[in-house]
């Protein structure tokens, strides 16, 4: 795969001239996705799910065909299985809302690992609080590694809900949620996968994984901002209570009864994101074609690059893995008495992004003993002389901030 002739399908990429190394934060996006959303505008444009006239039938058929699109991309058994959220926030917020706030118990245990981003951690602590349910830890070693030991040892037959990322946004390591998800089943639980690092680089097959839930946003996969995916087990989707009540989430309502909709569209109250949702579809399709073999050889390769140049280095120190094949496109790194914001607003007046700070994972910095950390995060249509200019800018800081060589 030739990242050039890639690049050529994403117009930011070659019309600004810049180093975009935030992809974690946030992808580009290739035409046919820009085009795909602006042709939703253009030509099929009305209200979803409530017209029979055809231009709403035609928005209801683009809006479930990403629908059906997104599930064969996780493979779930069936398209009934995928809420459109608007990001992978509000997907695990819904988890917590429905079936944490209704299913958690006084005494339960709610596990989440110690590597999550914010929102996989923070509505696990609200639920806990609310439903009185304690909540436990799985640390990780150094390298962001979760062992079999601890996950013996924390999931026990109290626990009711394990949340885990699938892909730490900082370490890029990828966790064991196979492990996980087998213990908390052994025990009667359910697992709830952030995916949303994982989504972009890695393929994934909910039934294998026998996820119950799982969570990505479209934007880190090419897809436009505003829309994300929830999978939820057929049978646990039935017997959650919606999170958002309103218009085109019910079957029927009196003065004294409502009975809610089958299905996700429970889930989906108000006017949707069908352009979202197609734009998304578009991103899927783009994805496809490149295939992640192709995907993973190229961002592995790029990360390989960075991590052995990155790391040799003085007094530039790398977080998580020095193998390369467990940072699935993610490098954070300190610099020896140099703060992260210097080290990205040094890197960025020469035209490279990157991302520096807690990352919204902050008890996972403190637990690796780091206030904040640089992140750089590729794709495969980054290339290696993007990695090497990076590298150069890096290896010039120190001595930009009056330290010697
Ligand atoms: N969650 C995104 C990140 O890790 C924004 O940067």
């Amino acid at each position: 795969m030739s990242s050039n002739a890639l690049r050529e399908d994403f117009p930011l990429l070659n019309s600004e001239k810049t180093i975009y190394l935030d992809n974690a934060a946030t992808s580009q996006k290739p035409s046919s996705v820009i085009e795909a959303e602006r042709n939703f505008y253009l030509n099929q444009n009305a209200n979803p799910l409530r017209g029979f006239y055809p231009l709403s039938l035609e928005a209801t058929k683009a809006y479930e065909d990403a629908r059906r699109k997104v599930a064969s991309f996780i493979n779930a058994k069936n398209a009934q299985e995928i809420v459109f959220t608007r990001n992978t926030t509000e997907s695990l917020n819904l988890v917590a809302y429905s079936y944490g706030l209704s299913f958690i118990k006084p005494g339960d245990e709610i596990v989440v690992s110690i590597l999550e981003h914010h929102s996989n951690m923070l509505p696990w602590r609200m639920v806990a609080e609310k439903t009185k349910a304690k909540l436990k830890y799985l640390f990780c070693d150094e390298n962001g590694l979760i062992t079999d030991e601890t996950i013996n040892e924390v999931i026990t037959k109290d626990t009711k809900l394990v949340a885990i990322g699938q892909v730490s946004n900082v370490l890029g390591c990828k966790n064991p949620v196979e492990k996980v998800i087998k213990k908390v089943h052994e025990n009667g639980g359910v697992a709830v996968i952030d995916a949303a690092q994982s989504a972009p680089h890695i393929p994934i097959n909910v039934q294998s994984l026998d996820a119950d839930f799982l969570a990505f946003s479209g934007h880190k996969l090419l897809g436009p901002m505003g829309i994300g995916v929830l999978y939820v087990k057929e049978n646990i989707l039935k017997k959650m209570p919606p999170f958002l009540t309103g218009g085109e989430m019910i079957e029927s309502v009196t003065i004294e009864k409502v009975t809610y909709a089958e299905g996700p569209q429970k889930f989906e109250a108000g006017t949707v994101n069908a352009a979202g949702a197609v734009g998304l579809k578009a991103a899927i399709d783009y994805i496809e074609s490149i295939g992640f073999d192709e995907i993973s050889k190229k961002e592995d390769s790029l990360t390989k690059r960075a991590i052995d140049k990155l790391g040799a280095l003085p007094h530039v120190h790398i977080l998580g893995d020095k193998d390369y094949k467990n940072h699935h496109g993610i490098v954070s790194f300190t610099i020896d008495n140099v703060h992260p914001h210097d080290v990205s607003e040094i890197l960025s007046s020469e035209g490279i992004c990157v991302r520096a700070g807690h990352h919204c994972a902050q008890p996972l910095l403190k637990h690796l003993g780091v206030n904040s950390c640089t992140r750089a995060s590729f794709m495969f249509y980054n290339t290696e002389e993007e990695i090497d200019a990076f590298v150069l800018s890096v290896s010039k800081i120190r001595e930009k901030m009056g330290y010697g060589k």
